[in-house]
């Protein structure tokens, strides 16, 4: 057996620090991460590499073969990795030399850092090739809500370049470097945004009686929505349904023809997601009705929960042991309430997902937040070490 691949990857930390500042101070926005895509592109290339570029819009994806994959018998067992690359729309207050170079964008959750262990991981890789299979290295595009992973899969990711499993990482601070949290089944949760549209008659404030009031109803209407976690959703699920705008009327003395209700519905699976979206329809239109007017909601499912496959996480998390000792893997991690797209490729191949300590920074999409270089080696490392042990060369 050769080293560690940490070991072997902490030898490049200066370079791979360089690449990671690199692209915090260049941060892009989802689906127009042309510099990202292109700087990955032409690492991959300089490890010997095959990349394709625009899977996905602005999502590349890396083969490396090894073993028999190298050798053109066939491409044996397939694993797919996956990073996130798009930044967020919003201003960094961190002073650093890296800090952003563009104003109002910033790298705010850390997918600076998941491009770069990624890439490390890809370099390791490239020049090790100790394990008898295909890897597929996906740089995914628009993570923060542009439908990044999505749109590589309708651009046919998975019928392309075909996986038998895929993990994907994040950053988590608060948990410290070099330590690693993941769990079997549910691992974050579903995410929805919503808008009902609530329509009546208005008229003068002074004279309610000449209206049908849809202000009431939009406050009755979020009143009632509250029964929708308490009553329907079974106790031993998790659900949360947040009303979170209310915009009604502009005068004091008016009372408007109509009020729009928006908020968000997380949940732990499709099926509480969809009970939950067919009681709030039934609850806006039935307490509108009653109360003279009519509402009209409008659901939209952002993302799906993120279900880790059992047999692939205790992969993951032996992979992650293997490198930094069980006390340092907390298999049993707590959920989240956060989404995360991936979800959609674990929903289409199974796999894992592992969050890497970032440590003591700031929360992800804080405006002073930065990815911890000292974390590139271990995140690097688990993925690498999760191929060599799931694909073990012979001999
Ligand atoms: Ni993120």
């Amino acid at each position: 057996m050769s080293s560690s691949p940490i070991e072997t990857i902490a030898a490049w930390q200066e370079e791979f620090t360089a690449i990671r500042r690199d692209i915090h101070a260049h941060p892009e926005l989802g689906l127009e991460e042309h510099r990202t895509a292109a700087l990955v592109a032409a690492k991959l290339r300089e490890w010997g590499v095959e990349v394709h570029e625009g899977v996905g819009r602005t999502g590349v994806v890396g083969v490396i073969r090894g073993g028999r994959a190298a050798e053109g018998r066939n491409d044996g067992p397939r694993i797919g990795l996956r990073a996130d690359m798009d930044a967020l729309p919003m201003q960094e207050a961190n002073g650093f030399a890296h800090a952003s170079t563009h104003p109002g964008r910033m790298h705010a959750c850390g997918h600076d850092g998941h491009t770069t262990m990624l890439l490390a991981a890809a370099k390791y890789l490239a020049r090790t090739r100790n394990f008898d299979g295909t890897v597929h290295l996906i740089f995914q595009p628009g993570e923060e809500g542009a439908g990044g992973a999505l749109a590589m899969l309708e651009d046919g990711l998975f019928a392309r370049f075909p996986c038998d499993a895929v993990f994907g990482i994040h950053n988590r601070p608060g948990l410290p470097v070099g330590e690693f949290g993941l769990r079997p089944g549910p691992m974050m949760a579903g995410v929805a945004f919503f808008d009902i549209q609530v329509t009546g008659k208005g008229g003068h404030g002074a004279r309610p009686e000449a209206t049908n009031d849809p202000v009431v109803m939009g406050a009755a209407i979020v009143q009632a929505l509250q029964s929708v976690v308490a009553r329907n959703v079974p106790a031993i699920e998790r659900a949360v349904l947040s009303v979170t705008r209310f915009d009604a009327g502009q005068a004091y003395n008016v009372i408007p023809n109509e009020v729009r209700l928006g908020g968000t519905v997380r949940a732990f699976s499709n099926e509480i997601m969809a009970l939950v979206e067919n009681r709030m329809r039934a609850i806006s239109e039935g307490v509108a009705a009653g109360l003279g007017g009519s509402a009209v909601l409008d659901f939209r499912v952002i993302t799906t929960p993120l279900v880790n496959d059992a047999m692939e996480a205790a992969a993951l998390g032996d992979a992650a042991a293997a490198l930094v000792g069980e006390g340092h893997v907390h298999r049993d991690f707590p959920a989240v309430m956060g989404g995360e797209d991936f979800a959609f490729m674990l929903e289409r191949c199974p796999g894992a997902y592992i969050v890497t300590g970032n440590g003591d920074s700031a929360e992800v999409h804080h405006p002073r937040f930065d990815f911890d270089d000292r974390a590139i080696p271990y995140g690097a490392g688990v993925l690498a070490a999760v191929v060599e042990r799931k694909m073990p060369r012979a001999g």
